[in-house]
């Protein structure tokens, strides 16, 4: 064996399991492609199924790509797509925090409903998730908003 093969061997990702949040479009949707692209099974969720299934389709050409519509910034909706995971699958390698979402109004006239918005999912969803993905022996949480 190759010193390059070698070290492909060591990182590779070939057989391990992920999900992306928000994976349906944006840096999400980047990351689930570069997961396929490396023989890892992918899960992608987001709130909008069409678009969601869309990107499933297409990225299904690289490898497995699995869609599961979710609305993460409700405690409802973090239980069902946790629920929906564990019944698919024993074990997670990998959970991508990306789905985000932003808020930009002035200082003065900031509403509490942006907040709540950007709190719900941006921290609430993403700590919730994990504790629940415990239940499906995550092994690494990874999050591209940062709180
Ligand atoms: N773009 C940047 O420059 C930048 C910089 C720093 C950090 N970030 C962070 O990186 C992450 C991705 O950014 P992006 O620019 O790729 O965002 P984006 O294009 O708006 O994509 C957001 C993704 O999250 C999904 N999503 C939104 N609300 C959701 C919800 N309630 N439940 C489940 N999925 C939901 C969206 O699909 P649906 O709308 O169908 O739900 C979409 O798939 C965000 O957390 C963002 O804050 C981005």
């Amino acid at each position: 064996m190759t010193r390059e093969n070698q070290v492909d061997s060591l990182f590779s990702l070939t057989g391990k399991v992920a999900v992306v949040t928000g994976g349906s479009r944006g840096i999400g949707a980047m990351i689930a492609r570069g997961f396929l692209e490396r023989g890892v099974k992918t899960y992608i969720t987001s709130r909008k199924p069409k678009e969601l299934q869309a990107t499933a389709d297409e990225f299904s050409k690289l490898g497995e790509c699995i869609a599961i519509q979710s609305d993460l910034s409700t405690m409802d909706g973090v239980k069902t797509f946790a629920e929906a995971i564990k019944a698919r699958e024993p074990k997670i390698h990998i959970l991508v925090n990306n789905a985000g979402a932003t808020w930009g109004a002035d200082i003065d006239e900031y509403p509490e409903s942006g907040w709540d918005k950007v709190m719900d999912l941006n921290v609430k969803s993403i700590f919730f998730l994990k504790a629940k993905s415990n239940q499906f022996q995550l092994r690494v949480s990874l999050a591209t908003t940062l709180p």
